[in-house]
């Protein structure tokens, strides 16, 4: 399987609990490589312009709220099929649903406070990499 890239953020109910090493954890312990990390705090237009296909959505304003809230940590894994991968880590978007030992279902306190996003697929984690990250912050 070929190496990817793929976005992933930690989001502010992780953050505010301190959790970003256990959740790092669980990428490195899969095989994943963090080659680019910053924590950041985002504006409610920013969260806005990052979820802009979730703009329909009602529960998009509560979204773009909370990502907002408090500081992210965005970030650049790598690795064999790492947006799969990276999927598997995080586990269903519901942590009700999510499987057992994946980062939500130890750590996410809800739907939408569900501790981390991932990108969904390789084009649009092109996409969501460029929009926090110039190449020269990406160090494989
Ligand atoms: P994420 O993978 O970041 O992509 C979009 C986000 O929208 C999703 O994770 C959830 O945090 C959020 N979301 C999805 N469904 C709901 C919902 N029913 N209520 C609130 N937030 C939701």
């Amino acid at each position: 399987m070929a190496i990817e890239r793929t976005l992933s953020i930690i989001k502010p109910d992780a953050t505010r609990r301190n959790l970003t090493g256990k959740i790092n954890a669980k990428f490195e312990d899969a095989g994943l490589r963090i080659v680019a990390q910053k924590r950041i705090r985002l504006t409610k237009e920013q969260a806005g312009k990052f979820y802009a296909v979730h703009a329909a959505r009602p529960f998009y304003d509560e979204l773009c709220t909370f990502m907002a809230s408090e500081p992210v940590v965005v970030q650049v894994l790598e690795g064999e099929g790492a947006v799969q991968k990276n999927r598997q880590v995080m586990g269903a978007t519901n942590p009700a649903d999510a499987a057992e030992g994946t980062i939500r279902a130890e750590f996410a306190e809800s739907v939408g406070e569900n501790s981390v996003h991932g990108s969904d697929a390789p084009d649009t984690a092109k996409e969501e990499i460029a929009f926090f990250f110039s190449g020269l912050e990406l160090v494989g």
